[in-house]
């Protein structure tokens, strides 16, 4: 999280906690969201890091989930929603955003202070219903079975 904020200028990534329990430092390894501030860099040596300046596209048309934050008022303070929406996007890959419930459970480790939880679950529920499960940021995902375990 130090390397992507201080040295590459990466600040999209918060740092809520510094300790792995608030979920603002969400960021994809190879296509897998981890809690940059639990990581040593060099334990990303080789890998492909993506960070919420990543889900942008090059001509700066927002995500989905972006886009859905933001049409359903997702946040207040906005210091959680980087860390929410990647780990939005990841849920969605992963097919854990077929209900509410199931939306809640696994976007259980973003924490959001201003608890706009009812309009992020909406959010994640709205985008699922454009994106779908299978893929994130290039990579394919493992995708849940019926029961809501990954393979
Ligand atoms: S800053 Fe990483 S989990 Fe809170
Ligand atoms: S919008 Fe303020 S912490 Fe979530």
């Amino acid at each position: 999280m130090d390397v992507l904020r201080e040295q590459l200028g990466l600040t999209g990534t918060k740092k809520g906690c510094d300790r792995g329990e608030c979920g603002a430092c969400t960021v994809f390894l190879d296509g897998r969201r981890v809690l940059a501030c639990m990581m040593l860099a060099v334990a990303a040596t080789g890998r492909e890091v993506t960070t919420i300046e990543g889900l942008t596209s090059s001509d700066g048309a927002l995500h989905p989930v972006q886009r859905e934050f933001l049409d359903n008022d997702a946040f207040q303070c906005g210091f959680c929603t980087p860390g929410q929406i990647m780990s939005a996007t990841a849920c969605i890959a992963e097919g854990h955003a077929g209900s509410d419930d199931e939306i809640r459970e696994w976007m259980s480790g973003n924490i959001c202070r201003c608890a706009a939880y009812p309009q992020i679950v909406s959010s994640v529920a709205k985008a699922n219903g454009q994106l779908g499960a299978g893929t994130i940021a290039g990579f394919a995902v493992p995708v849940a079975d019926e029961a809501g375990s990954e393979p």
